[in-house]
């Protein structure tokens, strides 16, 4: 039987010399790999008690609703700057290569809500930290932040030590 990491294709050097970049679309384009994907991170969640699941645009997106659907929770949006219509908090961060901003709406989570935060990689950490920084800026409690690949050479978990993290799939 197939694996998750059977699905996921590598291209060197995108967008820089010396990343090596895992490509999502190559699980997405496969239906079998996109459910196998959601399966396995749904399992990592599903007797966690929590009120809300946050995903992290854009590829966060693609898998945090799907999970938000599958176990009945409502699905809030941590967008890259200038997306959200409403009031927003924003944070901005260090990427393995450049720099963002990302905000959510200031109702997106209500104090005392327990948050998943969801995203398809952590690199460096540095999305995810921001992420977790504004869920609880708005009063939330981050339960559990889970990751479809996590790049551990990167030591992105040192950032989110204070957190319970999980990833299906580990390179070193
Ligand atoms: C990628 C990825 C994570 C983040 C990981 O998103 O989807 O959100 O980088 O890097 P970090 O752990 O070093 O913060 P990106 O900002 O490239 O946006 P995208 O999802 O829209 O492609
Ligand atoms: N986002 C940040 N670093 C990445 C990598 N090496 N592969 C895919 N997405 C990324």
């Amino acid at each position: 039987m197939k694996k998750v990491e059977d699905y996921i294709r590598t291209i060197p050097d995108f967008p820089e010399p010396g990343i090596m970049f895992r490509d999502v679309t190559s699980i997405l384009q496969d239906a079998e790999g996109f459910r196998l994907a959601i399966d396995e991170m749904k399992k990592l969640i599903e007797n966690v008690d929590c009120d809300v699941i946050a995903g992290a645009e854009s590829r966060g997106f693609i898998f945090g609703a799907p999970l938000a659907y599958a176990l009945g929770k409502p699905f809030v949006l941590i967008r890259k700057k200038g997306k959200l219509p409403c009031e927003t908090i924003e944070k901005t961060y260090d990427l393995e290569y450049g720099t963002a901003t990302i905000e959510m709406h200031k109702d997106a989570v209500k104090p005392g809500q327990k948050v998943v935060i969801v995203d398809d990689l952590i690199a460096t950490g540095g999305t995810i930290e921001a992420a977790a920084q504004l869920v609880e800026e708005l009063g939330g409690e981050v339960v559990k932040i889970i990751f479809l690949m996590e790049l551990a050479g990167l030591n992105g978990r040192e950032k989110l030590a204070k957190y319970d993290v999980e990833s299906v799939v580990t390179y070193e």
